[in-house]
C-alpha cells in the first residue's frame, strides 16, 4: 500500500509492510544510558525532570542520537496525569512511584480536570522543542496511560502485586468506579489533544495492567474508555494514528483491536508472533514483541529472536519494539547491536500453518 508518507513509522501505521521495519523501544530513554544518568542528576526529582522542557527534550533525543530509532517518544510519565489532576506524587529512589490514595467517589470529586492544560503545559513545550529539531525520518510519539492502568496507581497508591484495592472498589461499586474512569478518559483526551497540538505525530496508550481483568471488566474498563478516547481524538485529528498497548490481554487482543478503533496494537512478550500475524495484522499494525531480557543478554540469542520476529511479522504492517520496557541493566552496546541487526535484510517468511 502506498500512502505518500515519508516517515517509516507513519507508513507502517498506515498499513504498509516495510523491510527493514521501523523501530523504537518502550522506555528507550532511561537509566541504561550514561547520558540519562548525567541529566537525571541535574534535576531535584523525577517530576521536576518531566516538567523541565529543556531537560525533557534532551532526554527524548538521547536514544535517537545514539541509535537512530524511527520513533522518538516524548520524555514524561503516565503518572503526570494524576499529578496534574491534583494528586500528590513522588518517585523514591529504587522504590517506584508513591501516590496519595484515591479510595472513593468523594476523593474523585476533589480531582480537578480543569488544571490539565496549564499544569501539563511544560510537557507540550517539550513536544514543541523536540518536533522543531527532529530529522525528517523520525516520528515524534506522544503517550498517556490508559484509564484502567492510571486508576490502578491512583487507587493502590503506587505499584501493586494483586490489585486488590482497585479491583475491590470496581467490583463492589462499579458505578462509583466508572466516575473515576470517565474522568480519566476525559482528562486523557485533553492531555493528548494538547500533545498533538504541540507537534506529536502518533500517540500510544499504555495499558500495562490490562491483563489483570476478567473479560466483563476488561470490556468495561479497558475497551470502553479506550474506544471513547480514540473516537474523540479521531474527530479532532483524523490523521493522527493511535497505538494501544493492552499488556497481558491474551485472548482479548483481537477484540481490543476490533472494538477500540486503534490503528496499531502493541503486543507483549507472551503473544505468539504467529497469532499476531494471522489474527491481528489483518486488522491493524502490529508492534512488538522482543523479550527485554533478550536485549539484556545480547549475542546469538538476540540475533535469532530478532530474525524470527522479522520473518513472521515482516510481511505485514509491522513496527519492531520490545514486549515491555528496556531494563535498566541493559548494556548500551546491545542496543547498538540491535540497531545493526534491524538494518540487515531479512526475507519475511510467515508460516501460515
Ligand atoms: O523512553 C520512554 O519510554 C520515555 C518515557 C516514559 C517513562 N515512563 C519514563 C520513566 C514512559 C513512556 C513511561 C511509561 C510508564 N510509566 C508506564 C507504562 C509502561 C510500563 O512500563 O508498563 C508506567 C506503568 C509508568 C509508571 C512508572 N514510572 C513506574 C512504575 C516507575 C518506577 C519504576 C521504574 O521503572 O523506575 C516510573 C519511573 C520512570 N518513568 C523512570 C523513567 C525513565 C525512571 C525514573 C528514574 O530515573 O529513576
Amino acid at each position: 500500500m502506498q500512502t505518500g508518507q515519508a516517515k517509516p513509522l507513519l507508513r507502517a501505521l498506515a498499513g504498509e509492510a516495510l523491510s527493514p521495519p521501523p523501530w523504537w523501544l518502550m522506555r528507550q530513554a532511561g537509566r541504561y544510558l550514561p547520558e540519562y544518568r548525567e541529566v537525571r542528576a541535574r534535576a531535584r526529582d523525577f517530576v521536576e525532570l518531566c516538567l523541565t522542557p529543556e531537560l525533557a527534550a534532551e532526554l527524548t533525543l538521547q536514544p535517537i542520537r545514539r541509535y537512530g530509532m524511527h520513533g522518538a517518544i516524548l520524555f514524561s510519565d503516565i503518572l503526570m496525569l494524576p499529578y496534574a489532576l491534583g494528586q500528590k506524587l513522588a518517585f523514591h529512589e529504587g522504590e517506584g512511584p508513591v501516590l496519595e490514595r484515591i479510595e472513593d467517589p468523594a476523593a474523585v470529586g476533589k480531582l480537578d480536570a480543569r488544571r490539565i492544560a496549564s499544569a501539563l503545559d511544560p510537557v507540550f513545550e517539550t513536544a514543541r522543542r523536540v518536533r522543531g529539531g527532529l530529522d525528517p525520518r523520525t516520528t515524534l510519539i506522544g503517550f498517556a496511560g490508559a484509564p484502567w492502568t492510571v486508576a490502578t496507581y491512583m487507587v493502590e497508591g503506587g505499584g501493586s502485586r494483586d490489585f486488590r484495592r482497585v479491583k475491590s472498589w470496581a467490583y463492589r461499586d462499579p458505578q462509583g468506579f466508572d466516575a473515576l474512569i470517565d474522568l480519566l478518559a476525559d482528562a486523557t483526551i485533553e492531555y493528548l489533544t494538547g500533545q498533538i497540538g504541540a507537534g506529536v505525530e502518533v500517540v500510544q496508550l499504555f495499558d500495562s495492567w490490562a491483563g489483570t481483568l476478567p473479560e466483563p471488566a476488561f470490556v468495561r474498563w479497558v475497551i470502553e474508555p479506550t474506544r471513547r478516547i480514540v473516537a474523540a481524538l479521531k474527530v479532532r485529528f483524523a490523521g493522527c494514528p493511535i497505538i494501544g498497548f493492552p499488556r497481558g490481554a491474551g485472548m482479548l487482543h483481537e477484540r481490543y483491536l476490533r472494538d477500540t478503533g486503534v490503528d496499531g496494537i502493541g503486543i507483549d512478550t507472551a503473544v505468539p508472533p504467529g497469532y499476531a500475524h494471522r489474527t491481528l495484522q489483518p486488522l491493524g499494525t502490529v508492534q512488538g514483541n522482543l523479550d527485554p531480557v533478550l536485549l539484556l543478554v545480547g549475542g546469538a540469542a538476540l540475533e535469532e529472536a530478532v530474525r524470527g520476529l522479522r520473518q513472521m511479522l515482516g510481511a505485514g504492517p509491522y513496527i519492531f519494539n520490545l514486549g515491555h520496557g528496556v531494563l535498566p541493566e541493559t548494556p548500551a552496546e546491545n542496543v547498538q547491536a540491535l540497531a545493526r541487526l534491524l538494518s540487515e535484510p531479512v526475507l519475511a517468511q510467515p508460516m501460515d500453518a
